[in-house]
Protein backbone atom coordinates (compact mmCIF):
# COMPACT_ATOMS: atom_id res chain seq x y z
CA UNK A 1 0.00 0.00 0.00
CA UNK A 2 1.30 3.59 -0.88
CA UNK A 3 -0.12 6.41 1.09
CA UNK A 4 0.15 9.94 0.18
CA UNK A 5 -0.39 13.15 2.17
CA UNK A 6 -0.72 16.31 0.34
CA UNK A 7 -1.58 19.58 1.68
CA UNK A 8 -4.55 22.37 1.07
CA UNK A 9 -2.92 25.10 -0.91
CA UNK A 10 -3.61 29.14 -0.99
CA UNK A 11 -3.19 30.49 -4.50
CA UNK A 12 -2.60 33.93 -5.77
CA UNK A 13 -1.87 35.16 -2.18
CA UNK A 14 -3.69 38.75 -3.40
CA UNK A 15 -1.96 40.23 -6.67
CA UNK A 16 0.17 37.07 -7.94
CA UNK A 17 -2.48 35.84 -9.76
CA UNK A 18 -1.97 32.09 -10.79
CA UNK A 19 1.65 32.23 -9.59
CA UNK A 20 2.47 32.44 -6.30
CA UNK A 21 0.90 30.01 -3.69
CA UNK A 22 1.21 28.33 -0.34
CA UNK A 23 0.64 25.00 1.53
CA UNK A 24 -1.57 25.07 4.66
CA UNK A 25 -1.59 22.53 7.49
CA UNK A 26 -4.63 21.02 6.42
CA UNK A 27 -4.42 17.77 4.77
CA UNK A 28 -5.38 14.75 2.12
CA UNK A 29 -4.57 11.55 2.28
CA UNK A 30 -4.90 8.79 -0.23
CA UNK A 31 -3.84 5.03 -0.22
CA UNK A 32 -3.06 3.24 -3.66
CA UNK A 33 -2.88 -0.41 -3.90
CA UNK A 34 -2.88 -2.22 -6.94
CA UNK A 35 -4.92 -4.65 -7.61
CA UNK A 36 -5.37 -7.57 -10.07
CA UNK A 37 -8.30 -5.93 -12.23
CA UNK A 38 -10.15 -3.35 -12.30
CA UNK A 39 -11.12 0.23 -10.09
CA UNK A 40 -12.17 0.70 -7.00
CA UNK A 41 -12.45 4.12 -4.96
CA UNK A 42 -13.64 4.63 -1.59
CA UNK A 43 -13.99 7.67 0.32
CA UNK A 44 -15.96 9.99 -1.60
CA UNK A 45 -19.20 10.64 -2.75
CA UNK A 46 -20.47 8.02 -4.99
CA UNK A 47 -20.83 10.23 -8.38
CA UNK A 48 -16.92 10.20 -8.23
CA UNK A 49 -16.10 6.93 -7.55
CA UNK A 50 -15.55 6.14 -11.95
CA UNK A 51 -12.88 6.73 -14.00
CA UNK A 52 -13.23 10.70 -13.78
CA UNK A 53 -12.58 11.11 -10.93
CA UNK A 54 -9.41 13.36 -10.63
CA UNK A 55 -7.30 11.36 -8.86
CA UNK A 56 -7.46 8.12 -11.22
CA UNK A 57 -7.42 10.41 -14.65
CA UNK A 58 -4.05 12.05 -12.84
CA UNK A 59 -2.96 8.19 -11.98
CA UNK A 60 -3.78 7.53 -15.66
CA UNK A 61 -1.63 10.31 -17.62
CA UNK A 62 0.87 9.63 -15.37
CA UNK A 63 1.07 5.73 -16.51
CA UNK A 64 0.86 7.03 -19.70
CA UNK A 65 3.98 9.01 -19.33
CA UNK A 66 5.62 6.47 -18.00
CA UNK A 67 4.80 3.65 -20.04
CA UNK A 68 3.39 1.19 -17.46
CA UNK A 69 0.68 -0.81 -17.64
CA UNK A 70 -0.92 -0.98 -14.48
CA UNK A 71 -3.73 -4.07 -13.60
CA UNK A 72 -6.11 -2.56 -11.93
CA UNK A 73 -5.94 -0.03 -9.46
CA UNK A 74 -7.99 0.55 -5.15
CA UNK A 75 -7.83 4.25 -4.41
CA UNK A 76 -9.02 5.39 -0.97
CA UNK A 77 -9.36 8.78 0.07
CA UNK A 78 -9.29 10.50 3.54
CA UNK A 79 -10.45 14.20 2.30
CA UNK A 80 -10.20 16.97 4.93
CA UNK A 81 -9.91 19.72 2.41
CA UNK A 82 -12.85 21.14 1.82
CA UNK A 83 -13.89 21.26 -1.86
CA UNK A 84 -14.63 24.52 -3.87
CA UNK A 85 -13.74 26.45 -0.72
CA UNK A 86 -10.17 28.01 -2.76
CA UNK A 87 -7.95 25.50 -0.83
CA UNK A 88 -6.34 24.00 -3.59
CA UNK A 89 -8.15 20.28 -2.88
CA UNK A 90 -8.45 19.63 -6.49
CA UNK A 91 -4.85 20.06 -6.95
CA UNK A 92 -4.58 17.87 -3.73
CA UNK A 93 -5.97 14.79 -5.96
CA UNK A 94 -3.92 15.94 -8.98
CA UNK A 95 -0.49 15.87 -7.16
CA UNK A 96 -2.25 12.83 -4.79
CA UNK A 97 -2.34 10.78 -8.27
CA UNK A 98 0.22 11.47 -10.07
CA UNK A 99 2.78 11.07 -6.83
CA UNK A 100 0.80 7.79 -5.93
CA UNK A 101 1.26 6.50 -10.04
CA UNK A 102 4.88 7.32 -9.88
CA UNK A 103 5.54 5.58 -6.92
CA UNK A 104 3.56 2.15 -8.09
CA UNK A 105 6.23 2.24 -11.52
CA UNK A 106 9.15 2.53 -9.04
CA UNK A 107 10.01 6.32 -8.86
CA UNK A 108 10.66 7.25 -12.23
CA UNK A 109 9.55 10.94 -12.60
CA UNK A 110 11.48 13.58 -10.59
CA UNK A 111 9.52 16.38 -8.82
CA UNK A 112 10.03 18.20 -11.38
CA UNK A 113 8.50 16.09 -14.14
CA UNK A 114 5.50 15.85 -11.15
CA UNK A 115 5.41 19.73 -11.29
CA UNK A 116 4.97 19.71 -15.45
CA UNK A 117 2.38 16.98 -15.28
CA UNK A 118 0.52 18.35 -12.54
CA UNK A 119 0.48 21.76 -14.11
CA UNK A 120 -0.54 20.55 -17.74
CA UNK A 121 -3.60 18.83 -15.70
CA UNK A 122 -4.67 21.67 -13.58
CA UNK A 123 -3.96 24.49 -16.04
CA UNK A 124 -1.43 26.57 -14.02
CA UNK A 125 0.62 26.06 -11.50
CA UNK A 126 0.40 28.06 -8.37
CA UNK A 127 -1.63 25.32 -6.28
CA UNK A 128 0.36 22.16 -7.57
CA UNK A 129 3.71 23.88 -6.82
CA UNK A 130 3.76 24.30 -2.97
CA UNK A 131 1.03 21.10 -2.98
CA UNK A 132 4.52 19.33 -4.09
CA UNK A 133 7.26 21.66 -2.17
CA UNK A 134 5.33 22.98 0.42
CA UNK A 135 5.88 26.56 1.97
CA UNK A 136 5.08 29.33 -0.46
CA UNK A 137 6.58 29.23 -4.32
CA UNK A 138 6.39 31.62 -7.17
CA UNK A 139 5.66 29.49 -10.61
CA UNK A 140 5.06 30.21 -13.71
CA UNK A 141 4.85 28.54 -17.23
CA UNK A 142 7.15 28.77 -20.24
CA UNK A 143 6.17 26.41 -22.63
CA UNK A 144 5.99 23.14 -21.56
CA UNK A 145 8.45 23.71 -18.39
CA UNK A 146 7.49 25.20 -15.20
CA UNK A 147 9.97 27.36 -13.28
CA UNK A 148 9.43 27.51 -9.77
CA UNK A 149 11.05 29.37 -6.58
CA UNK A 150 10.81 28.72 -2.47
CA UNK A 151 9.77 31.88 -0.41
CA UNK A 152 11.61 31.78 2.98
CA UNK A 153 8.62 33.65 4.26
CA UNK A 154 10.43 35.46 8.03
CA UNK A 155 8.97 34.21 11.24
CA UNK A 156 6.81 35.74 13.59
CA UNK A 157 3.56 35.54 11.17
CA UNK A 158 0.85 33.39 11.12
CA UNK A 159 -1.99 32.31 7.99
CA UNK A 160 -5.76 32.32 9.04
CA UNK A 161 -7.84 30.66 6.52
CA UNK A 162 -11.16 31.92 6.98
CA UNK A 163 -13.50 29.00 5.47
CA UNK A 164 -17.51 29.45 4.74
CA UNK A 165 -19.82 26.75 4.25
CA UNK A 166 -20.92 27.88 1.10
CA UNK A 167 -18.74 26.51 -2.34
CA UNK A 168 -17.57 28.70 -5.07
CA UNK A 169 -17.02 26.64 -8.41
CA UNK A 170 -13.08 27.86 -9.61
CA UNK A 171 -15.09 27.82 -13.04
CA UNK A 172 -17.63 30.20 -11.95
CA UNK A 173 -15.36 32.74 -10.16
CA UNK A 174 -12.90 32.52 -13.48
CA UNK A 175 -15.91 32.92 -15.61
CA UNK A 176 -16.32 36.99 -13.83
CA UNK A 177 -12.90 38.01 -14.57
CA UNK A 178 -12.33 40.37 -17.51
CA UNK A 179 -11.33 39.15 -21.11
CA UNK A 180 -8.36 42.44 -20.89
CA UNK A 181 -7.27 44.21 -18.26
CA UNK A 182 -5.81 48.06 -18.37
CA UNK A 183 -2.27 48.57 -18.64
CA UNK A 184 -2.01 50.94 -14.90
CA UNK A 185 -3.99 47.49 -13.90
CA UNK A 186 -1.01 45.58 -14.93
CA UNK A 187 1.20 48.01 -13.75
CA UNK A 188 -0.35 48.10 -9.85
CA UNK A 189 -0.14 44.31 -10.38
CA UNK A 190 3.66 43.76 -11.03
CA UNK A 191 4.55 46.09 -8.08
CA UNK A 192 2.72 44.66 -5.52
CA UNK A 193 3.85 41.02 -6.18
CA UNK A 194 7.62 42.15 -5.94
CA UNK A 195 6.73 44.29 -3.04
CA UNK A 196 4.85 41.30 -1.19
CA UNK A 197 7.16 38.57 -1.96
CA UNK A 198 10.29 41.29 -0.26
CA UNK A 199 8.68 42.28 2.40
CA UNK A 200 7.17 38.47 3.39
CA UNK A 201 11.44 37.67 3.22
CA UNK A 202 12.34 40.66 5.31
CA UNK A 203 9.63 40.52 7.81
CA UNK A 204 8.26 43.55 6.62
CA UNK A 205 5.06 43.22 8.33
CA UNK A 206 4.10 46.68 7.92
CA UNK A 207 4.14 46.82 3.83
CA UNK A 208 1.84 43.84 3.66
CA UNK A 209 -1.12 45.57 3.93
CA UNK A 210 -0.34 47.21 0.42
CA UNK A 211 1.14 44.50 -0.78
CA UNK A 212 -1.84 42.40 -0.92
CA UNK A 213 -3.83 44.54 -2.87
CA UNK A 214 -5.19 43.29 -6.56
CA UNK A 215 -6.50 44.57 -9.81
CA UNK A 216 -7.05 41.17 -11.43
CA UNK A 217 -9.09 39.58 -10.03
CA UNK A 218 -10.04 40.03 -6.32
CA UNK A 219 -12.59 43.22 -6.73
CA UNK A 220 -14.39 40.61 -9.34
CA UNK A 221 -14.74 38.06 -7.11
CA UNK A 222 -15.54 39.57 -3.74
CA UNK A 223 -18.90 40.21 -5.54
CA UNK A 224 -19.77 37.00 -5.35
CA UNK A 225 -18.84 36.08 -1.48
CA UNK A 226 -20.96 37.32 0.72
CA UNK A 227 -19.49 38.86 3.66
CA UNK A 228 -16.08 39.69 2.11
CA UNK A 229 -15.64 43.60 2.35
CA UNK A 230 -16.93 43.31 6.08
CA UNK A 231 -14.75 40.34 6.76
CA UNK A 232 -11.77 42.33 5.10
CA UNK A 233 -12.38 44.97 6.95
CA UNK A 234 -13.14 43.07 10.73
CA UNK A 235 -9.60 41.70 10.17
CA UNK A 236 -7.84 45.12 9.68
CA UNK A 237 -9.65 46.33 12.32
CA UNK A 238 -8.81 43.17 14.73
CA UNK A 239 -4.50 44.02 13.72
CA UNK A 240 -4.58 41.59 10.72
CA UNK A 241 -1.39 43.07 8.30
CA UNK A 242 -3.66 41.71 5.30
CA UNK A 243 -5.97 40.13 4.22
CA UNK A 244 -6.74 38.06 0.72
CA UNK A 245 -8.94 35.77 -0.84
CA UNK A 246 -7.74 32.26 -1.38
CA UNK A 247 -7.15 31.02 -4.88
CA UNK A 248 -10.33 31.11 -6.53
CA UNK A 249 -12.54 31.96 -3.32
CA UNK A 250 -14.33 31.85 -1.19
CA UNK A 251 -11.73 31.11 1.33
CA UNK A 252 -10.10 34.15 2.37
CA UNK A 253 -6.57 34.22 4.20
CA UNK A 254 -5.67 36.85 6.94
CA UNK A 255 -2.04 37.37 8.00
CA UNK A 256 -1.41 38.45 11.90
CA UNK A 257 1.33 38.33 13.88
CA UNK A 258 1.62 35.28 15.95
CA UNK A 259 2.01 37.67 18.77
CA UNK A 260 -1.54 38.47 18.06
CA UNK A 261 -2.76 35.62 20.21
CA UNK A 262 -6.41 37.49 19.92
CA UNK A 263 -6.85 37.71 16.65
CA UNK A 264 -7.88 34.53 16.80
CA UNK A 265 -10.32 34.54 19.57
CA UNK A 266 -11.76 37.62 18.38
CA UNK A 267 -12.20 36.80 14.67
CA UNK A 268 -14.34 33.14 15.71
CA UNK A 269 -16.34 35.88 17.54
CA UNK A 270 -17.29 38.20 14.81
CA UNK A 271 -17.50 34.98 12.70
CA UNK A 272 -20.27 33.97 15.04
CA UNK A 273 -21.86 37.38 13.93
CA UNK A 274 -22.55 36.44 10.10
CA UNK A 275 -25.33 34.54 7.84
CA UNK A 276 -23.18 32.30 6.74
CA UNK A 277 -20.93 29.41 8.75
CA UNK A 278 -17.22 30.27 8.68
CA UNK A 279 -14.67 28.00 10.68
CA UNK A 280 -11.12 29.07 11.08
N1 LIG B 1 -5.11 31.04 -9.68
C1 LIG B 1 -6.35 30.31 -9.71
C2 LIG B 1 -7.50 31.31 -9.79
C3 LIG B 1 -6.46 29.50 -8.46
O1 LIG B 1 -7.43 32.31 -9.09
O2 LIG B 1 -8.43 31.10 -10.54
C4 LIG B 1 -7.71 28.66 -8.40
O3 LIG B 1 -7.61 27.54 -9.20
Amino acid sequence: MITVRVPATSANIGPGFDCLGLALNLYNTFYFEEIDDGLIIEGCEPEFCDENNLIYVSMKKCFEKIGYEIRGIKIKIQCDIPVSRGLGSSASCIVGGIIGANEMAGGVLTKEEILELATEIEGHPDNVAPALFGGMTVAIQEGNQVHYSKVNIAKGLKFYALIPNFKLSTEASRGVLPKQIDYKDGVFNVGRVALLISALTNGELGLLKAACEDRLHQNYRGVLIEGFQILKEKCEELGSKGVFLSGAGPTMVALAEEINEKFYIEILEFLKTLKETWVV
